[in-house]
């Protein structure tokens, strides 16, 4: 017998009742659907920490990433793009995709990006139109200082652009207060929901851009989104990914029955017991800065494991799926999650199958010894 067990930082875990939620089918030109529209955008405006318009499309996180830069700028733009890991590499070839002159600010994986090389570069280039940063790379396992760059950007004519893919309704993000223009999200990470929703919250300053914006786009349009949502009944453009919608009402309810407060301090719990668990392994972590690192852990594959062959073990012996490294960190480092419906029990499970794994590749260590450093920090905890 083999139960499945997603202990991976997206697709994360859905509720049963945020699944359930997808199987009625209602029309999207009804007041019914225009009533969740409706609620599911003031929910997003309470996660985002947000006064400014949030636009929901169907497509996974990339495409909200897509319609940032196609709805902000125009040929030629100056951007300066920060990378330090996949998803940052994923802004910069967006960027050059859309024919912006890209100034990438390239940070070495597994450290955060810093505040003040930013500083150095919009003094070197006052004509920068924007600022790409990742709040939580979840390659790397690394969390960004989205407030210090925010204040940063907020003194020039720039754009602040954040992915918040795999950080939003996990750890603490600020749209409003961190001054972020362009806030980037999507449903399977934090929200608990299935993949195929992404969302952008929109500031006033970058609304500016917009309007005199020059690159093309047709579906990924804040202008139509806002056209269809200022309604008496709120709708989308085009026919929404409707069940999905439905499924994050359920999992938005969810978020303000927890608390954002409450939730925060969970992923921090979790963060700290998994990250004990590794130590006390005889494991290192691979994001050197990782006391913000609440949404998955990066570990370094003991010497002689390749971290691919320990993810397929665990995936095919007892159906616990974990991540392996991506892009260069492919069979260096695994991943181990605690984004979004995570609870203690899955935690210790998540330790627990890593320490059966490890055995199975002849890796030294004390058994119970990674279960017991999460337990004991788990205990000091009410969460
Ligand atoms: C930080 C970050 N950015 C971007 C993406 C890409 O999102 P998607 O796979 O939903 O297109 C992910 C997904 O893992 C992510 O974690």
């Amino acid at each position: 017998m083999k139960k499945d067990y997603i202990f991976t930082p997206g697709p994360t875990p859905v509720p049963l009742d945020v699944g359930m939620a997808q199987v009625n089918m209602v029309h999207h030109r009804s007041g019914d659907f225009g009533e969740i529209l409706r609620r599911v955008l003031d929910g997003l405006k309470y996660v985002y920490r947000t006064k400014n318009d949030v636009f929901i499309f169907a497509s996974s996180g990339t495409g909200a990433m897509e319609a940032a830069v196609a709805n902000c700028f125009s040929p030629g733009d100056k951007v300066i793009v920060f990378s330090g890991g996949k998803f940052g590499e994923r802004f910069v070839d967006i960027s050059r995709f859309f024919g912006l002159d890209v100034l990438v600010s390239e940070y070495e994986w597994g450290t955060c990006a810093n505040p003040e090389v930013l500083s150095r570069q919009l003094r070197a280039n006052p004509d920068t139109k924007g600022v790409m940063l990742t709040h939580s790379e979840t390659s790397t396992g690394v969390v960004n200082d989205v407030e210090a760059f925010g204040q940063i950007v907020a003194q020039t004519p720039a754009l602040f652009i954040v992915d918040a893919i795999s950080s939003l309704g996990a750890i603490e993000f600020e749209t409003d207060a961190w001054n972020v223009d362009v806030a980037i999200s999507g449903s399977q990470k934090g929200l608990m929901t299935p993949p195929g929703l992404s969302f952008v919250a929109v500031s006033d300053k970058a609304w500016k851009a917009v309007e005199s914006s020059k690159l093309p786009r047709y579906y990924f349009c804040f202008k139509s989104a806002k056209k269809s949502q200022s309604k008496e009944i709120p709708e989308t453009p085009y026919t929404p990914a409707i069940t999905l919608i439905q499924a994050v009402d359920v999992a938005l309810a969810r978020i303000r029955e927890e608390g954002l407060e409450k939730i925060y301090e969970r992923h921090e719990v979790f963060g700290k017991a998994t990250r004990a668990a590794v130590r006390a392994l005889g494991l290192e972590l691979f994001a050197k800065d990782n006391s913000r690192a609440n949404i998955c852990t990066s570990v370094v594959s003991p010497e002689g494991i390749n971290s691919g062959e320990l993810v397929k073990f665990m995936r095919n012996k007892f159906g616990v799926f974990i991540s392996g490294g991506q892009a260069k960190l492919k069979g260096k480092i695994f991943r181990l999650a605690h984004v979004g419906y995570f609870d203690r029990f899955d935690i210790i499970s998540q330790i627990s199958a890593l320490e059966f794994g490890l055995g199975n590749f002849g890796y030294e260590f004390e058994p119970g010894s990674g279960v017991s450093a999460c337990m004991k920090v788990l205990m000091e905890s009410e969460v």
